[in-house]
């Protein structure tokens, strides 16, 4: 990332100096993957780990001074860098433990503390050509993944089976990580949005809702499927039609200059209005980049206007415990026109 864009924020604040804390802004900022902390000031480039990875610190980010924080800690180690022209430091109130804020606060007396709240992960927001890329080779590998498990479906084969398939296909097929704990959840385990897969064996009249998603290139994927096993009912079936609905109106919808929270509406209408208001609880998405959960969101309390390069997804669910869940997903960017969807895999409804 150009370092200019960070020196804008420190003389917007007119802070002396900025501690970056949370992992992937540092990542975002330095390249740097691994453990510590960004000490930034108008005169110079800090990261502050420990010997473990002061060699990676070296290998990974030029034009950064690398300080091992030794058996002294973060606060001492600031204390001994700081000059006496640093008064003012922002810092990132939502990444750091209290127990590290206790610690700089004691060694650091004369300084005040300025709360940076999402300004920085702010710098993540729009991505780049290149960050769209790996965004969109994440998702290539989980439409591959889909497609594979589909084959792999079958009464009898348990929850647990079909996420350590995705995993596998996942890992084999060029991923080096997966963004989140898949999702893997049939019957009336379905209801649940965020379902743990079990040992159950999926059965003939089963939805199985699979979310899952790897990391390419330090960037997250992520997809939702929802798949009939043999025989649904009726009533199956119109559920999935309605979330089918809401999800393809909402993103007809997606542009520069409309508010997330009016695309959020779009698919929760959709869904009131089909009669099921009470059962669609989280928002309709979140974007995506170097974590899985990023801002800005599709939900009703979110206001930021969309602009081209957000990287967001569009996943509205109905959910009915004890009975079944169905939840699609794929994952856009907003273009200068409208946007692009990164996931091609099949939604109108599989049956198997
Ligand atoms: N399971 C993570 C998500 O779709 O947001
Ligand atoms: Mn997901
Ligand atoms: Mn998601």
């Amino acid at each position: 990332m150009d370092i200019q864009r960070l020196e804008n924020i420190r003389k917007a604040k007119e802070l002396d100096a900025i501690l970056i804390t949370d992992q992937y802004n540092m990542r975002y900022i330095t390249g740097y993957r691994g453990e510590g902390m960004l000490f930034y000031t108008a005169y110079n480039k800090y990261i502050l780990t420990d010997s473990r990875y002061t060699e990676q610190v070296e290998k990974e980010c030029e034009g950064y001074e690398c300080v091992d924080i030794e058996s002294v800690g973060y606060g001492k180690t600031l204390s001994k860098l700081i000059s006496r022209d640093i008064r003012k430091l922002g810092f990132e109130n939502n990444s750091i433990s209290y127990k590290v804020y206790a610690g700089l606060k004691n060694c650091l007396t004369d300084i005040s503390f300025m709360e940076l709240d999402e300004e920085i992960d702010k710098l993540r927001m729009i991505k780049d050509d290149e960050e769209i890329e790996n965004l969109r080779t994440a998702e290539g590998i989980g439409d591959a993944a889909f497609s594979h498990i589909l084959k792999y479906l079958k009464p009898g084969i348990s929850e647990k089976d079909i996420a350590l398939e995705l995993e596998y296909f996942m890992k084999k097929n060029g991923a080096e990580g997966l963004s989140f704990d898949t999702i893997a959840a049939s019957g009336k385990n379905s209801s649940m949005p965020h379902a743990i897969p079990t040992d159950k064996m999926i059965e003939n009249g089963d939805f199985i809702t699979m979310d899952f998603g790897c990391i390419y290139q330090g960037y997250c994927s992520d997809m939702t499927r929802t798949v009939g096993i043999g025989k649904l009912s009726g009533m199956q079936e119109s559920v999935y039609d309605i979330v089918l609905k809401a999800q393809l109106t909402a993103m007809e919808a997606i542009k520069p200059g409309m508010m997330c929270n009016e695309i959020d509406k779009i698919a929760r209408n959709i869904i009131r209005d089909a009669g099921y208001g009470n059962c669609f609880g989280h928002g309709l998405g979140h974007s995506v980049g170097l974590f899985i959960h990023e801002n800005p969101r599709f939900s009703p309390k979110c206001n930021t206007v969309l602009e081209p390069g957000m990287v967001i997804t569009v996943e509205p669910g109905i959910y009915l415990p004890g009975q079944f869940g169905v939840r699609i997903e794929d994952l856009i960017v907003v273009t200068e026109s409208g946007y692009m969807n990164l996931t091609a895999s099949e939604k109108n409804l599989i049956i198997v």
